[in-house]
């Protein structure tokens, strides 16, 4: 073996040391910056939810049941349209889509004889409420597991108790309305220019 070709064992010896190196050096590079993506972004998308989060302003805004009171069944209708192409409202109506909805606050959820529901509108169970609906169709995919209910939801508290007093109004005895809302309904409490 000459020094020629010691040096080129060496060399290769060195090589090798740097490629391994350098590889793994790389991974950490990679590694870290994966590392500090999954540390940074949750944390971000979290607070900027959070803040703009419809809960945060329900928290501070009229309650369901005071905003039930001073809503209108005019303005419930109005936004039922949304609704029609899938729900009749007259008692005895025939399903469409979805189910006839006279009568349905108060009823037992997924209680149409004759309508085929999800198992999970099966599955939950208890009578519609007036919270239960307003968690319904604030998103009705986040309260019934996979609902065949294909409706993104009412945004808007206001809008969802309107439509849920338009829901209440179809009926021959109108179930009562929430406690709290005999309590602490107040005019001057409720801006009527958000609810109407
Ligand atoms: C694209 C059709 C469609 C639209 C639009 C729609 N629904 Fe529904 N709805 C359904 C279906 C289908 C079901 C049955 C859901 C299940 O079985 O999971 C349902 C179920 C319901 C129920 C429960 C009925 C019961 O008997 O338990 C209520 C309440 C309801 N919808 C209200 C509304 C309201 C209010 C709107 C408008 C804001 C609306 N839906 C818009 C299709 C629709």
């Amino acid at each position: 073996m000459n020094s020629f070709e010691i040096n080129k064992i060496v060399m290769a010896f060195l090589l090798t040391i740097l490629v391994v190196f350098g590889i793994s050096g790389l991974t950490e590079i990679v590694y870290e910056d994966h590392e500090l993506e999954s540390n940074a972004y949750p944390i971000e998308v979290k607070t900027a939810a959070a803040a703009s989060d419809d809960d945060d302003e329900e928290e501070q805004g009229p309650t369901l049941a005071s905003l039930l009171a001073v809503s209108s069944v005019d303005k419930g209708e109005k936004i039922f349209k949304k609704c029609k192409a899938c729900h009749t409202v007259d008692n005895g109506g025939k399903n469409l889509v979805g189910p006839n909805l006279w009568n349905i606050v108060g009823r037992a959820k997924g209680s149409v004889e004759g309508f085929a529901y999800s198992s999970g509108m099966t599955a939950k169970g208890g009578d519609w409420s007036y919270e239960d609906l307003d968690a319904f169709l604030k998103k009705p995919k986040d309260f019934i597991d996979g609902t065949k209910m294909s409706f993104a939801g009412l945004k808007k508290t206001a809008d969802r108790a309107a439509t849920i007093a338009y829901l209440r109004s179809l009926s021959d005895a109108p179930m009562d309305l929430p406690a709290e809302a005999a309590e602490t309904v107040d005019a001057t409490e409720v801006d009527p220019a958000t609810v109407d």
